[in-house]
């Protein structure tokens, strides 16, 4: 047999692209690769990139120029873009860094293999194409080798949002959701394989609606079959928009055990004018209605979300009225990111607020944010969790997972392993985890 050739892949950007570098991996594997961790043992480098915000394209390009030397030592060393900024980009890539030889968007992984015969016949491979067919059911099965005790999976993707400020529906797409039956059959082999909490991945998740075995299912249906796998233990699912949390998804975080009480639903400002301007098409009060009525549901849900700040037209009320918002939720955990004009899309030709005012709010808002996942997290000091145990921790004998609550949690006992789901009683709060004892 030939001799395995070895794949390097940096991955950028969101858990999606975590999950598409493993399909990417798992594809080249039929081409005869193996992954490896060590860029210079590579013959081939895929760099699999992320557009969302600021300067990306700029950063893939100064990366590339790093790839020099290593070009310059091994002459067939491959270089491939993937990902929303090849997607982007296109050709231009090439023509702006020729050492690249393939360019590949997120919607054709399942092409791989024969972008890469044709590289290997010293030819150039650029596929940015958005096929009518479902890329995951071309790609390779994996070899049901055991794997670590978490997964992603993605179930949908794309969006038809279009929030003024987002590339997503130009780079991912519109929203595909990918069928039931699917789903559940790489659940039960990710189970099967040792795995024990999934999480269910879409830049719109629970605008999820897939053909299922009597017409089309929601995300809580999806998410109440997948619960009936045995084995499977845990159930999360990101990204989510206010808009599509239908009542059922919302009972279903009452009612079913497996899906975890933690909910990233982002909302973006706080104020009902700029949200108007971003095409949120909700406003604050309906957001926070949404949030109560997920709360009745379960009472100790732990929210996290997305903020912009320095939106178009944001002036210091709007901003307050942000401030306000994050002080009425409490949140657990949460992202904020000052407004970066993505070329484009529509607010991207609206005038910015000057960058020192957007700093200035950004840093108040992560001081709150900060503050209340702070006190988040040491209000789990002495409350009984339920940790899965992911790694060995930095201490000899040490074990670390995440709560429900997605809160890491370190627990030294000589008697446990990976994959194992222990009840921790907190007796402590770190700057970045939790430490837990068995009860
Ligand atoms: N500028 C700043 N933040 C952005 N996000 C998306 N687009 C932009 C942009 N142009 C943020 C949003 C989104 C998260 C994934 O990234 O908060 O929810
Ligand atoms: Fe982007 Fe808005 Fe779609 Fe989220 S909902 S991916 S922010 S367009």
């Amino acid at each position: 047999m030939a001799k395995p050739k070895k794949l390097f892949i940096k991955t950028y950007g969101c858990q999606m692209n975590v999950y598409d570098s493993e399909r990417m991996a798992e594809a080249l594997g039929a081409s005869g690769y193996e992954t490896t961790a060590h860029v210079e043992d590579a013959d081939m480098i895929l760099l699999n990139t992320c557009h969302i915000r600021e300067k990306a394209a700029e950063k893939v390009y100064s990366e590339l120029g790093r790839f020099k030397p290593l070009k310059a030592a091994k002459p067939d060393l491959k270089i491939g873009v993937a990902g929303c900024v090849a997607q982007a980009e296109g050709e231009e890539i090439i023509r702006r860094q020729p050492m690249v030889d393939l360019v590949v968007g997120p919607q054709t992984y399942h092409r791989l293999p024969a972008m890469e015969a044709a590289v290997q016949q010293g030819h150039r491979a650029v596929d940015t194409d958005f096929p009518e067919d479902d890329k995951f059911e071309h790609l390779p099965k994996a070899p049901r080798a055991r794997r670590g005790p978490t997964a992603f999976l993605t179930v949908q993707e794309g969006c038809d949002k279009f929030c003024a400020f987002c590339v997503v529906p130009y780079t991912r797409g519109a929203e595909v959701s990918r069928p039931v039956a699917r789903i559940l059959a790489e659940a039960e082999d990710l189970v099967a394989r040792g795995v024990r909490e999934i999480t269910l991945l879409g830049q719109n998740v629970n605008a999820y609606h897939g053909a299922g075995s009597d017409g089309v299912w929601s995300l809580a249906r999806l998410i109440r079959e997948l619960a009936k796998i045995d084995g499977l233990a845990r159930i999360r699912f990101t990204t989510s928009h206010p808009n599509d949390m239908d009542d059922d998804l919302i009972a279903a975080h009452g009612d079913e055990p497996k899906l975890m009480p933690y909910l990233h639903l982002p909302v973006q400002s706080g104020s009902d004018r700029i949200l108007k301007a971003m095409n949120r098409k909700h406003t604050a009060e309906q957001y926070l209605r949404i949030i109560d009525r997920l709360r009745a549901a379960r009472p100790d849900l732990l929210l996290s979300g997305d903020f912009i700040v320095g939106f178009p037209g944001e002036s210091e009320t709007d901003f307050e009225d942000t401030l306000a918002l994050v002080r009425t939720v409490g949140y657990g955990q949460a992202y904020s990111f000052k407004y970066s004009a993505r070329p484009g899309t529509p607010a991207a030709e609206r005038a910015g607020v000057p960058d020192e005012v957007a700093s200035e709010r950004l840093h108040r808002l992560q001081a709150l944010l900060s503050e209340q996942q702070r006190a988040a997290q040491e209000a789990m000091v002495g409350r009984e969790v339920s940790v899965l145990l992911e790694k060995p921790g930095r201490m000899p004998g040490q074990m670390v997972g995440k709560s429900e609550y997605l809160h890491a949690v370190h627990v030294t006992d000589p008697t446990l392993g990976i994959g194992d789901l222990v009840r921790l009683k907190i007796v402590e709060s770190g700057p970045n985890s939790l430490a837990g004892r068995l009860v």
